[in-house]
């Protein structure tokens, strides 16, 4: 075991660092002469492309890359896009059409729940797409057409390096379905230059390793962590709080920015730790630590000395999750290991879920 942890200490630490190569291997030889090719898809994009609505159906991790790839899946494709947590679809028996898109998300192409609610949607006819990571998954057998992410095994119960490549195959398959629109050409161009960079500014987001461990070595004693996201990072927000609840056994909540007013306000004193995502496109009483665009500290937090500042590269805003989330991986694992807790095998958790 210790072999394959190579120089790590825990498979969920490699696999964060191991992100820059995992990122290139879910895009290797898809993006070409400007445009995308993705061959499992190849052959609905026409059907996709005259669906009523697109379906995201997952749980846990898949769901919230899921959730990170709405907004640009809407974008490009002009698509409307509803969100169901595999469990609650079910539990609903919510409506399914055959002019639905259903797009499954799922890491191991395994999770009960998930493998359900795709049954479910055939029966109603829906057109049914697989996001996963396993080849000859039962998800991958199943579903009509799809895109593998091709992030590697990945073997720490915390999804880490799945949930980044699974944003980036989501945003492949939006610039694909999305190709024949003229009007938004440049942006789709703007976004497979920010696709062809994001390995190195990935690279350079890891460098943050060190002040994460100082960071984490500052809130172990802490009860709870908020994270406020808005927009592209509602996702990051609900993401970070899922890696620090799942590993680190804090209680975390991710919560939409917008919605601090309505009711999580008054949580904050000064000892309650939040974290803000504000790169470039979103301050009180808190213990507050913001995440930024590099250059951006000074606006964000002019106070300076009372708040805490991660600096981030920028990328293309609908890529800005892929790197956001990274630092709070990094916080995550190494809360983890300072709190003294199983990093690989959380409590209570598995990896995959198997049965409902
Ligand atoms: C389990 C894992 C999570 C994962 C979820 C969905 O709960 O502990 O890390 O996000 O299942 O797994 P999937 O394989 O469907 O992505």
């Amino acid at each position: 075991e210790q072999i394959k942890k190579g120089s790590y200490d825990h498979f969920m630490q490699k696999e964060i660092h191991e992100q820059p190569h995992s990122l290139k291997t879910t895009m290797r030889g898809r993006l070409k002469d400007g445009g995308v090719v993705l061959g499992g898809l190849k052959e609905y994009l026409k059907t996709i492309r005259r669906c009523r609505r697109v379906v995201f159906i997952g749980c846990g991790t898949s769901y919230n890359a899921a959730l990170a790839a709405r907004p640009f899946v809407e974008e490009l494709t002009g698509i409307p896009v509803t969100m169901e947590v595999a469990s609650d679809l079910l539990d609903r028996q919510g409506p399914i059409y055959r002019e639905d898109t259903a797009v499954f998300v799922s890491q191991s192409g395994e999770t009960a729940d998930t493998l359900l609610a795709l049954d479910y949607a055939l029966e109603n006819g829906a057109l049914c797409v697989g996001i996963t990571n396993t080849v000859g998954s039962t998800l991958s057998r199943k579903t009509h057409c799809g895109v593998h992410i091709n992030a590697g095994c990945e073997i720490g119960v915390a999804s880490t390096k799945a949930y980044t490549s699974q944003i980036v195959a989501m945003a492949m398959m939006a610039l694909a379905i999305g190709s024949d629109q003229i009007s938004t050409q440049a942006r789709r161009d703007s976004i497979i230059s920010g696709l062809n960079n994001l390995s190195s500014n990935v690279s350079e987001v890891l460098k943050l390793d060190a002040g994460m461990k100082e960071l984490a070595s500052s809130l172990i004693d802490s009860e709870s962590l908020l994270v406020f996201g808005r927009g592209y990072n509602y996702a990051t927000a609900l993401e970070g709080a899922l890696k620090v609840k799942e590993v680190a056994l804090m209680h975390s909540e991710g919560m939409l920015a917008g919605e601090m007013k309505h009711g999580p306000l008054a949580l904050v004193d000064e000892n309650l730790p939040i974290i803000v995502i504000a790169t470039r496109d979103a301050c009180f009483r808190g213990r507050l630590i913001v995440m930024c665009s590099r250059g951006d500290a000074a606006a964000v937090c002019p106070s300076g000395g009372s708040c805490r500042v991660i600096e981030v590269p920028q990328v293309a805003d609908c890529l800005q999750p892929v790197i956001n989330i990274i630092p709070l991986q990094l916080l995550a694992y190494h809360l983890t290991v300072l709190r003294g807790f199983d990093v690989d095998q959380p409590r209570n958790l598995a990896k995959s879920v198997t049965t409902q």
